[in-house]
């Protein structure tokens, strides 16, 4: 969506909110498939997650605050582990992609429930790395990774680097002779799929910024040239035979085609298309790749209308797209790896804000928008102006028997378009000083947070068998004005 300059839904004077939203039977209910694995309404009807009540958590820790159910987190993060390693003949590792959220305890709990990490930044490096993670278990991704990143990467050890570039190839090359090190790397591939939710298009071409496109053509930068496997084979040429000859170490293909998918149909499509290359760089090289990414993206729900699919169907899915392929090319299977982020953390957060308005505004044919003004906005959740993204809410310190009533959650931000749910049936008697919890928030919401009004950041703050503990802290006036030299 376009965004009007006054902000992103400014023309927007729609009432009736989106096809598929209805009126629930049951205006307290929390579905399964939107909030994370202990919340539940205690006896009073107030939301309660970890064992502690939503209001006791408000007290303590202020609104807004995101609330990390740790149970959730690590049960979905070992439940992609278990599937991909018991579907995976070749073997199978998940890599938590930090993009979504990164802070110590998180890089502390994938460690411990056996994950690896992708981390695209030299910050998200030094995040990992100061949290102790095994430098081995890293992998590196970026279209444009500084060479001060590419020297501490290799420096500490990393055990991949998804190059994206011949600039960064040559890069690596260098690096490989002033360090003394042979540094282990994935070539990107674009494949020509993109996907989202339930559609995806396959084309020949890519136009984006990652990755070496496999379609033939002038290839990616100096260097590369048309052929079968297009750029990309050309810079499995240039590391195999060319300057990474004796320098880098090719451990395999790379694709990641999008976010929000929720069937492997495209999957399919991109894996065919990345181990067509696999094949040809076995007989040309005689080289069998001993590993392939596949990426991340599988879907979240959101709201009613998202179905996830369980990791058990997803991991034998695309095992079996894998087997098939190779069983067609007569290859050995490769180790799988995986780079949901999404999936393991959106889940296991929502967000809790509290209700500072409540405004009626007369529409057109008598209609009226019920605006409910919490205490954060699109600097806690950008996802609803940046990508036009639904969300779900609910009251979340008391129940209510009033009936349902259309509303839009917006924040406190100087912007029209500061949305963070669009259309959400609230009870009708929700009042000032009410808490309203918005679930699915673990994922690009604090990662992307800004202090847009300079509003500081919320908490994170995980909560577990009846304790609180806050892991990454609350910004202050102080922080705010700490980098304001004057
Ligand atoms: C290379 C790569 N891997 C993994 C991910 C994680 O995607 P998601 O959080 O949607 O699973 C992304 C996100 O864009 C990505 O670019």
């Amino acid at each position: 969506m376009r965004a009007h300059e006054a902000g992103a839904l400014h023309g927007d004077i729609g009432h009736h909110g989106p096809a598929w939203l209805r009126p629930p039977e049951d205006i307290n209910a929390l579905l399964d498939q939107l909030w994370p694995a202990t919340a539940r309404r205690d006896a009073d009807g107030v939301l309660n997650v970890g064992g502690i009540d939503v209001r006791t958590l408000a007290q303590e820790y202020g609104t807004p605050a995101y609330v990390l159910d740790e149970d959730d987190f690590r049960a979905r993060c070992r439940a992609y582990r278990d599937a991909f390693s018991d579907a995976s003949g070749g073997g199978a590792d998940v890599f938590y992609a930090g993009k979504a959220f990164l802070c110590k305890a998180i890089v502390k709990i994938i460690a411990e429930e056996g994950l690896r990490l992708d981390v695209c930044t030299g910050g998200e490096l030094a995040v990992a790395l100061a949290a102790g993670f095994d430098p081995a278990k890293i992998g590196l991704h970026g279209n444009n990774k500084s060479l001060p990143e590419l020297t501490r990467a290799v420096r500490a050890g990393v055990g991949r680097i998804v190059v994206d570039s011949h600039d960064e190839i040559d890069r690596l090359a260098g690096l490989a002779d002033e360090l003394g090190v042979r540094p282990k790397v994935m070539v990107r591939v674009t494949v020509g799929v993109e996907a989202h939710t339930h559609e995806y298009i396959a084309t020949a071409h890519e136009d984006q910024k990652f990755g070496f496109s496999l379609a033939n053509g002038p290839g990616s930068g100096p260097g590369s040239g048309p052929g079968a496997g297009g750029a990309a084979a050309e810079a499995v040429r240039r590391i195999l035979t060319g300057v990474g000859k004796d320098r880098l170490e090719l451990l395999g293909l790379h694709s990641h085609i999008g976010s929000q998918i929720f069937d492997t149909s495209a999957f399919e499509v991109s894996a065919r298309r990345v181990l067509g290359l696999h094949a040809q760089i076995s007989e040309e090289y005689g080289v069998e790749l001993p590993e392939l990414d596949l990426g991340g993206g599988f879907g979240v729900a959101y709201t009613t209308q998202d179905d996830p699919l369980p990791p058990s169907d997803i991991s034998r899915q695309l095992a079996k797209i894998v087997e098939h392929e190779c069983g067609a090319f007569d290859l050995e299977l490769p180790r799988l790896s995986i780079e949901p982020g999404r999936a393991l953390v959106a889940p296991s957060v929502f967000t809790l804000y509290e209700v500072g308005t409540v405004k009626d505004i007369a529409l057109d044919a008598g209609a009226t928008r019920r605006y409910i003004s919490v205490d954060g906005g699109m600097s806690d959740n950008i996802r609803t102006a940046l990508y036009d993204a639904s969300y779900s809410a609910t009251l979340a310190s008391r129940a209510s028997e009033a009936p349902p009533a259309l509303a839009r959650i917006v924040g406190k931000h100087c912007e029209s378009g500061d949305i963070v749910v669009k259309d959400e049936f609230l009870p009708a008697d929700l009042v000032v000083g009410d808490l309203v919890a918005v679930p699915g928030t673990g994922a690009y919401c604090r990662s992307m947070a800004s202090n847009y009004n300079h509003v500081p950041r919320p908490p994170v703050v995980a909560v577990r068998n009846g304790e609180a503990r806050v892991i990454v802290r609350r910004e202050t006036e102080a922080d705010l004005l700490r980098l304001d030299v004057g």
